[in-house]
């Protein structure tokens, strides 16, 4: 991404602005899936769709910085999510996450450096039931899978 010359961001991005021409309120769509095409949303690409849609770089900004579905930076390849939300943090979230720090070797809220994983943090995931919830790439596991994380986490490092 970071070496895209300006005619191949235009290439991809000119679908996804013509999908939304002449639409009113879709702005917030239409940046889910220029997120959806980059994985985030850079600089570059920011000013781009600003500049086609004739707003304010900071108008791009202040709409994106209001939701928290929106990134600016890379993320890893497989996100792990570990809930804290109440009946997860009563039945031991907050070791689980600190296990998952010391495993990746970063804090929540940040990316291993090759990209393979990001951890996050999310309050309820609406399945307290099965606390304490970890979810990777959206799926939830239940402590018994839980107990595989480990070992996979290993195997997705492997060269
Ligand atoms: S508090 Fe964790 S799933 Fe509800």
């Amino acid at each position: 991404m970071a070496d895209e010359n300006q005619g191949e961001l235009t290439a991809r991005l000119t679908p996804i602005l013509d999908r939304y021409e002449g639409r009113r309120g879709v702005l917030v769509s239409l940046l889910q899936d220029v997120q959806a095409e980059f994985g985030f949303l850079e600089e570059k690409v920011m000013s781009t769709v600003a500049e086609a849609l004739k707003l304010p770089l900071s108008h791009l900004y202040g709409v994106t910085s209001f939701y928290s579905q929106f990134y600016f930076k890379p993320r890893g390849k497989h996100i792990v999510r570990v809930c804290t939300g109440t009946a997860c943090h009563i039945r031991g979230a907050p070791a689980i996450q600190a296990r998952l720090e010391d495993e990746l070797g970063i804090c929540a809220g940040e990316t291993t450096e090759d990209l393979v994983f990001t951890l996050e943090t999310v309050n309820c995931v609406g399945c307290c039931a099965l606390a304490p919830v970890v979810t990777v790439n959206d799926r939830v596991l239940n402590r018994r899978e839980q107990r595989k994380l480990s070992g996979w986490i290993r195997e997705q490092r492997a060269p």
